[in-house]
C-alpha cells in the first residue's frame, strides 16, 4: 500500500482505516448540486490544500473535494503547520474557478468562516463565533481554521483552494495549544459524523458562494457574520506592522475589512493579511 492513495470506500482496508469519513458516506450526506460532486478522499497524504492544487492545475473541475484523514503536514496560514491526530479532523480542500477579479478573492474566506459557523451550529446545536477573518471559535477557543490559496493565470484567477480544518473529535490538544485549541467533542462532549458535518459545510457554502458572486461582497451575509463576530464591540489589539494599537471592534464592511474605533475615535478600516486582530487578555 502506498502512503497516499486516492481510494473508493469499496476498498475495505482503507474504508474501514478511514472512519467516517469515506467517499461512500460522504456521496451519502451530501445533498450539493455543484460542490462535492467530485470526490477524492484520501486515507492520508500531506496537505489536503496541495494535493487540491496539484489536481486544479491539471484541470479539475470547479467544486472537487478533496479530504484526508490524516495530514502530515497540513498548511496553515502565515506560514504555520496545521496538526492533527488522524481521524479526528476534517481536512477539507475544493477548487474553485470564480470569475472574479483576484482582489475579491479575500472576500471569499470569510464567506467560508461565516457557512462553516452555521454548518457547526446546525449539527451541533452549540454556538460558533468568527474570530475575524476566518477562524471559528467555540467556548473561546479556536475550532476551525480555514486556508484560501489562489493561483493566478495570466493575471486572473486561475484557480482557488479552499481548504478547511475542523477539529471534531479531538480529545486533547499538545501544550502549547492547549489554551487556544478546542474541538467539537471538548465542546459538548459529543461525537459527530465527520461525513455529515462536512457534508454540511459544502451546503452553506453552496447557497452563501452563489449569493457572492451574484452580488460581488458580502452584503448577503454581512449582518449575520457581524452577529457571529466573537470580538464585536470588545477592545482588541490591533498588530498593523506600522504600529500597535488598542481600539473597539464594530463589525465588517461589505468588503470583509474590520471597522475599529480607536482610543481617541478616529475610525480605522482594518485590512485582512495586512494587520492581526487580538483580544486584549487572549486569543479572542
Ligand atoms: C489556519 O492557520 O488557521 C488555517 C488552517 C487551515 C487548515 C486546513 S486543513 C485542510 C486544508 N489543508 C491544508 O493543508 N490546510 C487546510
Amino acid at each position: 500500500m502506498t502512503r497516499e492513495q486516492h481510494l473508493s470506500g469499496s476498498n475495505e482496508q482503507n474504508a474501514a482505516g478511514m472512519g467516517d469519513l469515506t467517499q461512500e458516506q460522504l456521496r451519502a450526506c451530501i445533498r450539493t448540486r455543484t460542490l462535492g460532486q467530485q470526490l477524492v478522499c484520501l486515507e492520508q497524504t500531506d496537505s489536503t490544500n496541495l494535493r487540491a492544487d496539484e489536481l486544479a492545475k491539471k484541470g479539475a473541475a470547479h467544486g472537487m473535494l478533496v479530504t484526508a484523514d490524516m495530514q502530515s503536514a497540513g498548511r496553515g496560514r502565515r506560514g504555520r503547520l496545521w496538526q492533527q491526530e488522524p481521524g479526528t479532523m476534517i481536512a477539507m480542500s475544493l477548487i474553485l474557478r470564480p470569475t472574479l477579479p483576484p482582489d475579491a478573492a479575500a472576500m471569499l474566506t470569510l464567506v467560508a468562516a461565516h457557512s462553516t459557523a452555521l454548518a457547526i451550529e446546525k449539527v451541533t446545536g452549540v454556538s460558533a463565533y468568527i474570530k475575524w477573518p476566518n477562524d471559528i471559535v467555540l467556548g473561546g477557543k479556536k475550532a476551525v481554521g480555514i486556508l484560501t490559496e489562489m493561483c493566478l493565470e495570466g493575471g486572473r484567477i486561475g484557480h482557488i483552494i479552499l481548504g478547511i480544518g475542523i477539529n471534531v473529535g479531538t480529545g486533547h490538544f499538545p501544550a502549547e495549544l492547549a489554551d487556544t485549541a478546542t474541538s467539537l467533542y471538548l465542546e459538548t462532549g459529543k461525537r459527530f459524523r465527520r461525513c455529515e458535518l462536512a457534508a454540511e459545510v459544502l451546503w452553506q457554502l453552496e447557497q452563501e458562494y452563489e449569493q457572492f458572486l451574484t452580488k460581488g461582497d458580502l452584503s448577503a451575509i454581512r449582518d449575520d457574520y457581524n452577529a457571529h463576530l466573537v470580538s464585536r464591540g470588545k477592545e482588541v489589539r490591533i498588530l498593523d506592522p506600522a504600529g500597535e494599537y488598542t481600539a473597539i471592534s464594530g463589525g465588517i464592511t461589505e468588503t470583509g475589512e474590520l471597522m475599529v474605533e480607536r482610543e481617541d475615535g478616529r475610525m480605522e478600516r482594518v485590512y485582512a493579511g495586512e494587520v492581526s486582530v487580538r483580544g486584549l487578555y487572549g486569543y479572542v
